[in-house]
């Protein structure tokens, strides 16, 4: 009955249904929440938390990361530094200088995860799970930003993920394969069938987290699967199909790996996120780059969307007249997911213009967050 809270929180106008209401009668009501929706000024939430994030290190993390804990009470922390986080040692550490940058106003928890190799010591897996840590992260050699030390084939990890089966930590994968005979718009696909599959029939007992779905294969895919079985969905692959990285000329702030795909793939993304299915929840992936290396020849994979990474969420749901499905997705799911409580604490959106910053401070230099200049329709009430 998630929904019945959410309904009296968007508008404080519709009266609260029970739990032995018919089934027709809660049809009715179900619609009376969708109008509900569609008129909504204020959408106020349990605090949501961000399942997938880069905040990078240094004085890129301190620029950073405050976006984040401003709207998120944990945030997933992404392994890909260089050198990239493989140690409970270096995690731990990791951990520290980003507590060190929090606002001193504002409570975040930083979950840290480990970036699986080829030889990481499944020793490594028991230290990680005493320091705190909560998942490791397979990211294909190659296949993103900082993943040259990733795995050369899963096999060689399979004594590894038996020690986080073991421990009851679990797997975050970048889901592409790096073939470079694969065409780039299939390679989500390929991992279902070549990486994805094998791996959840040989280790039936791993979590697995199927991280920033981008296609209809993959939403299916993790529809019909197993509780073991979860996923993240970026704000920007509900709200951009691929015409966005090509609109009037060629445009780097809509690049990110895997690479945004075609309407087909967004709609069915936005049905998934709206769906109220459990395994599906945010993860912004947002992944800084200085706004010098997103303008060159050669330009780096990454949207930045942790300054308003709600309001996007807010009106890709709004979009589609569902933002009575938000909490469960940005809040409930996650949360559950990982076998973490949910937080305590609320965050309230409104509908109010907000214009996106041209330009942000990044360490010596400025970073552009996706939307850099517009105007977005929803934003965070202060
Ligand atoms: C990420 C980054 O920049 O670290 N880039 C991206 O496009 N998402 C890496 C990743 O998650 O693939
Ligand atoms: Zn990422």
């Amino acid at each position: 009955m998630d929904y019945v809270a959410k309904v009296s929180s968007l508008t404080g106008d519709v009266s609260t249904c029970h739990e032995d209401r018919t089934r027709a009668e809660l049809g009715c009501r179900q619609l009376a929440c969708e109008n509900a929706d569609m008129t909504a000024q204020t959408l106020t939430l349990t605090r949501p938390d961000d399942w997938h994030l880069h905040v990078r290190d240094g004085a890129a993390l301190a620029s950073v990361l405050p976006a984040t804990a401003r709207q998120f009470g944990r945030a997933i922390i992404m392994p890909n530094l260089r050198p990239p986080i493989t140690t409970a040692a270096q995690a731990q550490a990791y951990r520290e200088r980003i507590l060190n940058v929090v606002p001193p106003v504002l409570t975040f928890e930083p979950l840290m995860t480990l970036y699986l190799t080829d030889n990481l010591p499944p020793d490594e897996v028991v230290r990680a799970k005493a320091a705190g840590v909560v998942a490791l992260k397979l990211y294909p050699a190659g296949a993103t930003t900082n993943s040259d030390a990733g795995v050369t084939d899963i096999r060689k990890t399979y004594a590894t993920l038996e020690a986080m089966q073991r421990a009851g930590l679990l797997l975050l994968v970048h889901g592409e394969v790096t073939d470079p005979a694969i065409d780039l718009f299939d390679r989500e696909a390929a991992f279902i069938d070549q990486v994805l599959e094998p791996l959840r029939r040989d280790f039936p007992g791993l979590k697995i987290v199927f991280e920033h779905i981008t296609t209809r294969e993959a939403a299916q895919y993790v529809g019909s699967a197993d509780a073991n079985l979860g996923a993240t969905i970026t704000a920007h692959h509900l709200l951009y199909n691929r015409n966005a990285i090509f609109m009037g000329g060629l445009r780097p702030h809509y690049y990110c790996l895997p690479v945004l795909k075609r309407e087909v793939h967004r709609l069915a993304l936005l049905a998934a996120a709206t769906s109220g299915d459990k395994r599906f929840f945010l993860g912004t992936d947002s992944a800084p780059h200085a706004s010098q290396l997103k303008e060159q020849a050669v330009c780096g994979a990454g949207c930045y969307t942790a300054p308003c990474a709600m309001e996007l969420y807010a009106e890709a749901f709004d979009s589609v007249h569902a933002l009575n499905k938000l909490e469960a997705f940005a809040s409930f799911n996650g949360a559950d997911f990982y076998g973490l409580p949910r937080n305590i604490g609320t965050m309230t959106l409104v509908r109010a213009p907000l214009v996106v910053p041209e330009t942000l401070p990044f360490a010596d230099t400025v970073i552009k967050p996706l939307r850099a200049g517009e105007t977005l329709a929803w934003s965070l009430r202060a």
